[in-house]
């Protein structure tokens, strides 16, 4: 084998990518504003429809309103999610609909690009964490009533997910099953799964 075609091995981006876990067990450990604000960063410069940008967060720091938050969000039904509590930030991820590309799209083509916009830009904040060496999780399991009512967000935006943001204290030890390249894609034909 020459010196040329030794392989290369996975590039950062690909490390980042495979590095990256949904993480239910943080450590108190604030998170630098800086990389928060990078984070943030990353969400804004994110693709969307239309350019509708409709993605906008609430960053919730303030330990107060954080446990608020938690305890209400992650009662009765929705307690199995109490982990995000430990976080020392919560990302709570709303979606502005707006009339072209949000209610045209959804009438028209049946596919709701707000959300859509809204995953690609939370999929930014999770990859950027994920360099700066911070834990994420996305999550749908909460209560949005009573995120709604504490953090009195106004009824034209959705509340759409929520995302802990801070330090790992534990990464899951097993990979989650992934469906196989040939199961997910498929050249020139759809794939049969
Ligand atoms: C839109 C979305 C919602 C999710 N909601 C939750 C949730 O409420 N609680 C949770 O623990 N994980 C949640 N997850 C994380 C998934 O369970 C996780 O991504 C999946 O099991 C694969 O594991 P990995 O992220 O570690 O690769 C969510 C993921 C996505 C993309």
């Amino acid at each position: 084998m020459t010196e040329e075609n030794v392989p290369s091995g996975p590039t950062p981006f690909q490390r980042i990518l495979a590095g990256r876990r949904s993480i239910r067990r943080y450590l108190p450990t604030p998170v630098e504003p800086d990389k928060l604000r990078a984070c943030l960063e990353a969400a804004r410069i994110a693709p969307s429809a239309h350019n509708a940008q409709p993605c906008r967060i609430v960053v919730v720091d303030e330990p107060g309103l954080k446990d608020r938050l938690a305890e209400k969000a992650f009662s009765g039904l929705y307690r199995g999610s109490k982990f995000a509590a430990a976080a020392p930030v919560i990302l709570v991820l709303l979606a502005k609909r707006s009339f072209v590309a949000h209610q045209l799209g959804s009438r028209y083509h049946r596919v709701h690009y707000y959300l859509v916009d809204i995953g690609v830009a939370g999929e930014h904040i999770v990859l950027q964490a994920q360099e700066l060496g911070l834990a994420t999780c996305w999550m749908g399991w909460f209560s949005r009533r009573h995120v709604r009512k504490v953090l009195n967000v106004p009824r034209r935006l959705k509340i759409v997910a929520l995302m802990p943001v801070g330090y790992a204290e534990k990464r899951p030890t097993r990979e989650p099953p992934r469906k196989t390249l040939e199961e997910m894609a498929a050249f020139n034909r759809v794939p049969q799964d």
